[in-house]
């Protein structure tokens, strides 16, 4: 029987209480398609550790997740730790020292949802956001002067590479060729004159390599007013690290509800481990209480599943959650429900 290593990074808040209901989903359908997942838990790689330590995780972190097949993450974030230090000790040093390049949003609106925006139909809002992950606007690469002085200043600059958008525009084309689609790249070159003109010019280049697949370039601002206005229209979006992360939440409300919307940190060539999270963060205003939404964390460990290649055991998964919502009025509170965590997990089993 094959068997995958997976670790599992709780993190803070509720990342720690929808990482077990992932976990138990990921059992159930293992068992039934016949293959084996092992975990090792890394519980004090957190902000409560940095409290504790100061640090994040160990110096040796990304060795330790090196040889695994795959990685399961919560969130990270506390209301005493900077959120730039739980980033950038955590999250940012996995996507980039493992070349997690494609950051994979899907955004659906399901039946059963009632997304806030009244264009927003069950079945037809089925889009995914392609987001940078490595470089762009999220750069080590600035500073700040004069700190304290009203001459105070800071500069920080955005890095865009030949390699680091081709790579990704690329996989964008291919993905939106597999599902037969459009796809759309967000740029802002009218006003962002260096860097934005470059990625347009990358974008068109990867679009002449792909000609099955027809493609459209709109500015990040009229195309997050369209996302609003119209998201049935969009299917695959490619976007920088910046615009790809706002994008993505954008969409992510548009479905109904943050709790829902998974994420994959994708290294296509699978040198290194790919990382699954959720994209709500830790949420301090619930944790504890046994309320958050575990379904952004069973739908990120299905993108997992998919990406291990057990694609029937992923559509199973989805499945399950499309039915639950579809058939069943069983919602956690941010749906508009009073279900538990523990109860809302017990009818995705149910279903499975
Ligand atoms: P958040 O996603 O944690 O929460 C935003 C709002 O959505 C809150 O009202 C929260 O209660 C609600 N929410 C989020 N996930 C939910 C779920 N599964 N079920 C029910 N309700 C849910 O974002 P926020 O408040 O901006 O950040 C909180 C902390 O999380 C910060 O420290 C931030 O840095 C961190 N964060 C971490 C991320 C990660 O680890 N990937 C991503 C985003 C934020
Ligand atoms: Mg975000």
């Amino acid at each position: 029987m094959t068997t995958h290593h997976i670790a599992l990074v709780p993190g803070d808040g509720i990342g720690t209480e929808v990482l077990p209901p992932a976990r138990r989903v990921l059992d159930a359908v293992s068992r039934r398609h016949g293959f084996r997942l092992a975990y090792t838990t890394y519980d004090d790689w957190s902000c409560a550790s940095y409290l504790r330590e100061g640090a994040m995780m160990p110096d040796d972190g990304l060795d330790q997740l090196r040889d695994k097949d795959a990685i399961l993450l919560g969130a990270v974030g506390h209301p005493d730790v900077p959120d730039h230090v739980s980033l950038w000790g955590l999250l940012i040093p996995i996507r980039r020292g493992f070349q997690q390049y494609v950051n994979l949003r899907p955004i659906r609106v399901f039946r059963g949802v009632d997304s806030p925006v009244r264009g927003a139909l069950p079945g037809e809002v089925d889009l995914v956001v392609v987001r940078e992950n490595t470089e762009g606007e999220y750069s080590e690469i600035g500073g700040r002067l004069n700190r304290g002085l009203p001459e105070e200043l800071a500069v920080q600059e955005a890095v865009f590479t030949r390699t680091g958008v081709t790579r990704v525009v690329d996989y964008a084309f291919g993905l939106a060729a597999d599902r037969g689609s459009r796809l759309t790249s967000a740029t802002k070159s009218n006003g962002i004159v260096h860097t934005m003109p470059f990625w347009d010019e990358l974008v068109a280049a990867c679009g002449a390599g792909h000609p099955d697949v027809a493609w459209e370039q709109e500015h990040v601002d009229a195309l997050a007013a369209k996302l609003v206005l119209e998201p049935a229209r969009y299917d695959v979006i490619v976007a920088s690290n910046l615009f790809g992360d706002v994008l993505s939440d954008l969409a992510a409300a548009v479905a109904g509800s943050i709790g829902i919307a998974p994420a994959a940190n994708l290294n296509p060539e699978r040198t290194f481990p790919s990382m699954f999270e959720p994209v709500h963060g830790s949420a301090p205003d619930i944790a504890g209480r046994g309320v958050a939404n575990p379904l952004g964390a069973i739908w990120s460990a299905a993108l997992m599943l998919d990406h291990l290649g057990h694609q029937e055991a992923a559509g199973d998964v989805t499945n399950a959650i499309a039915t639950l919502l579809a058939t069943t009025d069983v919602r956690t509170p941010d749906l508009g429900g009073t279900a538990s965590t523990e109860h809302f997990t017990e009818a995705i089993l149910q279903l499975l």
